[in-house]
């Protein structure tokens, strides 16, 4: 008996596999994407298959897919392919209704700026409008295009450069960078979901890449097969970036208690503290390392 349901996608009919696939990847972020077509007529829809992979040239990915139903093409699809030009308007919050508006299947002709009332500005490098609502707006340019597949479902992808980065200075924070409490993002999950990463849904954990931790594997064996301590407390004691030295474990001798269940517990307290090397002292005296 197993708690585990596999499958082989290409059994799946196609909306269950694309709804089962998109309610585990995620959350992902949302393109804005404004485009112009060929007669000139601005063009403003949101895809989520969606993200930043490179920085040095910045580039950024995302794929406009053939509608399911019919194996239509978007509009998008067919301006990028036209004039290869896009400017990427990332979603916060306070658009996620209008963002939304402009996902519908409008006619070519139809101005998704107007439908979702939100303003279009002149860009500087491209021609497509920005979205003067949005917080961040990326110019960019499109640099390759590689299509998935030709049956309904099947993506393009459209890898594009960013030729400028235009911010709002209020999500700015007094270092320059960006407040990630204030662009107040959203990201799409499966169903009708979307996350709003902000509040307690934000959270930072230190890494200190340029430094090796000491992994899972040289944390005590009793510890790591602990039925108190979980995985994500464990982890905070395997990303120390070293042991202690003999001395802190001398220093840790007489605190080391002779229960392994007190110890688990005492581990747990100072965990949530930030006594890393602490618990690792007494963890190593109790099993003698
Ligand atoms: C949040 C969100 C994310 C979406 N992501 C995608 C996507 O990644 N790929 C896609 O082809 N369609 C996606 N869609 C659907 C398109 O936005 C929709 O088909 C739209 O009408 C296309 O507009 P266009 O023809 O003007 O390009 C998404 C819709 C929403 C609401």
């Amino acid at each position: 008996m197993t708690d585990i349901v596999s499958y082989n996608p290409y059994d799946l009919p196609l909306r269950d596999r694309h709804r089962l696939l998109t309610g585990a990847v995620g959350p992902r972020p949302i393109c804005w994407a404004s485009t112009l077509s060929k007669e000139g007529n601005a063009n403003l829809a949101p895809y989520s298959f969606f993200n930043l992979f490179s920085s040095n040239p910045p580039i950024i990915v995302f794929s406009s897919n053939r509608r399911g139903r019919d194996n239509t093409t978007k509009d998008t699809y067919h301006n990028l392919l036209d004039n290869g030009e896009v400017v990427v308007n990332m979603v916060s919050y306070d658009l996620v209704h209008q963002m939304n508006i402009s996902s519908t299947d409008y006619a070519e002709n139809i101005n998704e700026f107007s439908k979702a009332g939100v303003t279009p500005i002149a860009s500087e490098v491209v021609k497509p409008f920005r979205v003067k609502e949005a917080k961040v707006q990326l110019e960019c340019t499109l640099e390759d295009t590689k299509h998935l597949g030709n049956e309904g479902g099947a993506g393009t992808l459209f890898i594009c450069a960013i030729q400028k980065i235009h911010i709002h200075t209020s999500i700015l924070a007094e270092d320059g960078l960006i407040d990630s409490q204030k662009i107040d993002l959203v990201g799409r999950l499966g169903r009708n979901d979307y996350l709003r990463a902000s509040g307690d849904a934000i959270f930072s954990i230190n890494n200190p890449f340029e430094k090796q931790n000491v992994g899972f594997d040289n944390l005590p064996k009793g510890l790591v097969e602990s039925k108190i301590l979980t995985g994500a407390e464990l982890a905070q004691l395997a990303m120390e970036t070293q042991l202690p030295s003999e001395e802190d474990l001398l220093n840790h001798q007489e605190e080391t208690p002779d229960h392994e269940e007190k110890l688990h517990q005492m581990i747990r307290e100072k965990i949530k503290e930030g006594g890393y090397q602490a618990s690792l002292a007494l963890a190593m005296n109790f099993y003698k390392r």
